[in-house]
């Protein structure tokens, strides 16, 4: 980077004061740089119901502040917020952000770039250029470059990003050998249900072991669901006419299904030949809990097709239980007829 390059960049740099910035009780006056420029089309939309938590915040800026030549690896279950963290702090600092969702079949290709037809206006002849991937261009212009599900690849492929990780430039062989040195304000996060050492827990299918030296680039951090107080502050947001003792039973239903789905606690479901123990294929995610809130206050005022059913039990179906088998359903709706208070299925 040249002086003139450097000097651009640190122009384009805004302070952001931590507390203000993203709602928590953090030292007076603490700020975190991040851009001036709130209008670059690859900065992600906020979302103005989100509750940032203390301890995933903390390292995610000081990751971004300082990546120190690593990655960040985000590992946690299905819904936890691994992608949502990152994208809603970068949504607040103006940091644009590359994203792609990882499966067995991505390539390094895929992320650096490849040559394509193309049309430079609707209609024209179409002629061969590079199409420059999101490594590409993050590296390029500065940005967030975020891999979701990155242990679905194949671990060769990813051996690829190493030197990268290493501050190194990347070459690009397929286009005369364009060489990209990293922009100061390019950084890697990797999200992922396992901490790359394959599904120890049985749940996700397709969870490939990672390359040791691969991993050895990255800094890591587990996410769990949102504690009870943080969901709460959710639910109030988005759904405050449901009121506090219907945020805290739904609350409750959904940390029961969680500790069933990580297989931390059993639950049991009575049927004609007695209780049997159920297992939990999918949990209820924050996301989920939004929706099926909302879909209660929605359903709360108006007639619906099923009749007398009550708002909050049809909105689980609705978000939920109609994906689930008999057995998981009716465990859920007894869980539901016992935790809530009023409660009609
Ligand atoms: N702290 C939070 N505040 C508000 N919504 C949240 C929070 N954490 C997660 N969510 C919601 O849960 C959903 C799932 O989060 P996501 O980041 O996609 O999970 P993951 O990447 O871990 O599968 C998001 O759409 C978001 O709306
Ligand atoms: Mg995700």
């Amino acid at each position: 980077m040249t002086a003139m390059q450097q000097e651009q960049f640190h122009a384009a740099q805004k302070a952001f004061i931590v507390a203000d910035t993203f709602g928590i009780d953090a030292p007076k006056g603490f700020a975190v740089n991040g851009f001036a420029d709130p209008n670059h089309v690859a900065i992600p939309k906020s979302d103005d119901n989100y509750v940032f938590r203390k301890e995933p915040l903390r390292e995610a800026l000081a990751f971004l502040e300082c990546p120190m030549n690593t990655g960040l690896f985000i590992s946690g279950h299905k819904g936890t917020g691994k992608t949502s963290l990152i994208t809603e702090v970068c949504a607040r600092l103006n940091w644009p952000v590359q994203q792609i969702t990882c499966t067995s079949r991505t390539e390094m290709t895929d992320l650096v770039g490849y040559h394509a037809m193309m049309s430079t206006t609707p209609g024209a002849p179409p002629e061969m250029q590079f199409q420059y991937g999101p490594l590409a261009l993050a590296m390029k212009e500065g940005h967030v470059l975020v891999l979701n599900e990155i242990d679905m690849m194949e671990p060769a492929e990813l051996t690829g990003l190493n030197d990268i990780l290493e501050g190194r430039p990347l070459v690009i062989a397929q286009n005369a050998g364009e060489v990209i040195h990293p922009h100061p304000a390019f950084r890697i996060v990797a999200t992922a249900n396992s901490m790359g050492n394959g599904d120890e827990t049985g749940q996700y299918a397709g969870i490939t072991m990672q390359n040791m030296a691969a991993m050895d680039r990255y800094r890591f951090m587990t996410v769990d669901y949102p504690h009870e107080d943080v969901e709460a502050a959710i639910l109030a947001k988005v759904a405050p006419e449901l009121g506090e003792a219907i945020h805290k039973a739904m609350i409750g239903v959904a940390n029961e299904v969680r500790e069933v789905f990580k297989g931390e606690q059993t639950l049991s479901v009575k049927t004609e030949y007695g209780e049997e123990s159920v297992a939990m294929s999918e949990p209820i995610s924050t996301r989920k809990m939004v929706l099926w809130a909302q879909l209660a206050v929605q359903f709360r005022s108006s007639t619906n097709a099923e009749g007398e059913r009550n708002a909050l039990s049809y909105a689980l179906h609705i978000a939920h239980l109609r994906r689930l088998n008999d057995y998981e359903r009716e465990a859920i709706l007894q869980l539901c007829n016992a935790i809530f208070p009023e409660w009609h299925d």
